[in-house]
């Protein structure tokens, strides 16, 4: 359904794009050399906790490589996800999400971001948990409204009442993170380098307690 749409998208103005035209698409993520020794990390939580910019410092911590799934539906999409979502709703928008994240299956050595609705579906939930740990990014209600908030780019907060919105989805999603992680950091307060700190110590310690035999 997109691709009708590519041509009228063509004609936009650049600005605003996920990418510029000229530049060429990144080349899907592939196997790591030094991914033997530390899992696959996946960061889920709320928009506004920070996966993006902790998953950055994750990923230099670690020497994974850093993806971010909205980056990579904008890319295969050829428009950004505020284009997505006013051209063809939330569904195309998680089509393209699901169809991401079921192709990072089998990937090595990456950190990975997800979008804060990635959970709601049942094979992202499946697709993440087979890719690495999942880590729930989180923190007090206020900060992530405030931080999510910044930015007037994400669709899902561009209502008459952006709190209320916030909030009801908020509740709905809680127990589905609480339910697909595998651990929980509330970086309520932190810095995002004290939370990637965090994230891996609790990523080598899950794997500990996951090793078979121990
Ligand atoms: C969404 C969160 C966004 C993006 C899209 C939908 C959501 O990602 O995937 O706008 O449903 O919560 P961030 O969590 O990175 O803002």
């Amino acid at each position: 359904m997109l691709a009708r749409w590519r041509k009228k998208i063509a004609r936009l103005p650049v600005r605003g794009w996920a990418r510029p035209r000229h530049q060429k698409a990144r080349q899907p993520p592939g196997p790591c050399e030094n991914a033997t020794m530390l899992p696959n990390i996946v960061l889920i939580g709320f928009m506004g906790c920070g996966k993006s910019s902790v998953g950055r410092r994750l990923a230099a911590l670690t020497g994974h490589r850093f993806i971010d799934s909205d980056e990579m539906v904008a890319q295969s999409e050829g428009c950004s996800i505020a284009e997505i979502f006013a051209l063809g709703g939330e569904e195309e928008f998680r089509n393209a999400e699901e169809k991401v994240l079921a192709g990072l299956v089998g990937v090595a050595g990456v950190v990975l971001a997800t979008g804060g609705g990635a959970i709601l579906r049942e094979p992202n939930r499946a697709a993440m948990k087979s890719i690495g740990a999942v880590a729930w990014l989180d923190a007090d209600p206020d900060s992530l409204f405030e931080r999510a908030s910044r930015s007037h780019r994400r669709p899902l907060l561009q209502t008459k009442d952006p709190r209320k919105t916030f909030d009801h989805l908020l509740a709905l999603r809680r127990e589905i993170y609480e339910a697909t992680a595998d651990f929980r950091v509330d970086s309520t307060g932190l810095g995002h380098d004290q939370v990637a700190q965090t994230i891996l110590d609790r990523t080598m310690r899950h794997r500990a307690g996951s090793a078979p035999g121990q």
